[in-house]
């Protein structure tokens, strides 16, 4: 059930003074279900303006890993609030910033050496789209200009990321304006590689690289495949000279059960997007690294082939700060082992709904958890479930999905597994 603080039935004036001035994410803004107006987090819990709280099943979009006010990132954001919020990045660098792209480079597999900073995950991509067509441009083969992109796939809500992502998903609507790219379903088998090594065979040359979530195609229906998949993809991607660029904007810091999901393949991209929970969830941040091969096409005396790219808030110092202070914790604190064993209880907690007529599929991946229903009719009204069972849920699609904070105590998941088992139950009529 809803906490248990004091509780106030009156919104707060800001809350209905300011709504009318507010346009929501993905929202038809005369329909949408009133949001919640939040006073404070702790841990794992979103503690409302009207004294209840909730336990917290998304983390944040699945950015919020250490829980959230985790003391360690706090103590470090305040200390660097104190020295430097944010400095340019043109001309001037700074310590947090170069700590940080150390660090990715020494964490990430291969020779994923070269970071570049964004503060969106979206633009994190648009970045990596941008470093794959003027690799090529570099190297004098201007024609590559396509990427393969997969059915399912997301990559962000900004042109280039659009054009990569489902055709058939949320930006459908803009599928006809966009730059035209090759989307395929994911290949899965053996006859699914054959064909996908024949379309290949025909187009690689006008094409510059493949975009692929690796593991877990999120925000597209939170769609699993294995690490061989990858490990094919990579093969294609040699033999037909194309980059292969991995979106980990989802899966990275340990989503998925290893700290990138790239590991679990033994697959090292050619380009890999970060965001989401490098700043443990606590600020704006991205990352686009790149291998030492990618990096050396710029690597000249022509200032013609730089990388025309420099967002006014990149490597922001607090962020920075706050990503550093997450790395630590992954360092020192047992997130892996805490991951699998979410897994563990995810697995066993969501069972009892697999078998339910109404459930298409019941599964978990790291610390993801999903319950794809045959549909969902009434979305409104099943998050408003969630918060009614004390929880915070936000099911998109036909699919009621878990992703919680690495820190969530098993009780916590608990409520979070029974809360979900109880709805789904309910929906069956
Ligand atoms: C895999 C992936 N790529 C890119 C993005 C876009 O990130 P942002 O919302 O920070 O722009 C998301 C966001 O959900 C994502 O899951």
């Amino acid at each position: 059930m809803a906490g248990d603080t004091v509780k106030s039935s009156n919104p707060p004036a800001w809350l209905t003074a300011g709504l009318e001035h507010v346009w929501l994410p993905y929202a038809q803004m005369k329909t949408i279900a009133p949001p919640l107006a939040v006073a404070r987090t702790q841990g794992c819990r979103i503690v409302l303006a009207d004294g209840r709280y909730l336990i917290d099943g998304i983390a944040s979009w699945w950015t919020a890993c250490h829980g959230y006010n985790h003391p360690h990132i706090r103590e470090a954001v305040e200390r660097q609030l104190a020295a430097m919020p944010h400095v340019m990045f043109g001309g001037l660098v700074h310590e947090g910033a170069l700590t940080l792209a150390r660090r990715l480079a020494a964490l990430l597999p291969g020779d994923l050496t070269r970071v570049f900073f964004s503060e969106s995950g979206s633009v994190a991509v648009e970045v990596a789209l941008k470093m794959a067509l003027q690799y090529w441009f570099n190297r004098g083969a201007g024609r590559r200009t396509r990427f393969l992109a997969f059915n399912g796939g997301y990559h962000g809500d900004t042109t280039g990321a659009m054009a990569v992502s489902d055709p058939q998903g949320m930006h459908a609507l803009f599928a006809p304006l966009l730059p035209q790219h090759i989307v395929v379903d994911l290949p899965r088998s053996d006859e699914d590689f054959a064909d996908l090594d024949r379309l290949l065979a025909a187009k690689a040359e006008t094409m510059a690289g493949i975009v692929v979530e690796p593991l877990v195609q999120g925000a597209g229906g939170m769609i699993f495949h294995e690490a061989p998949v990858l490990r094919r993809l990579r093969a294609l991607a040699d033999k037909y000279d194309l980059l292969l660029i991995f979106d980990e904007i989802f899966t990275g810091f340990g989503r998925t059960s290893t700290l990138f999901a790239c590991e679990q393949a033994e697959v090292v991209p050619d380009i890999i997007t970060l965001s989401k929970a490098l700043s443990g969830g606590t600020l704006p941040l991205a990352a686009t690294v790149a291998t030492r091969a990618v990096f050396d096409a710029f690597w000249a005396d022509d200032p013609g082939k730089a990388l025309m790219h420099g967002p006014t808030f990149m490597a922001n110092a607090l962020a920075c700060a706050a990503a550093n202070a997450s790395l630590d914790l992954f360092a020192r604190e047992p997130r892996l082992k805490q991951v699998a064993a979410i897994a563990a209880q995810l697995t066993q907690g969501l069972e009892p709904c697999r078998g339910l007529a109404h459930v298409k599929d019941v599964r978990v991946k790291g610390a993801i958890g999903v319950v794809e229903m045959e549909r969902i009719d009434d979305l409104n009204g099943l998050r408003a479930r969630f918060v009614e069972e004390g929880v915070f849920i936000r099911p998109f699609g036909n699919v009621i999905y878990l992703t919680p904070s690495f820190t969530i105590a098993p009780e916590e998941l608990k409520t979070l597994t029974e809360a979900v088992v109880k709805v789904v139950r309910s929906l069956g009529g």
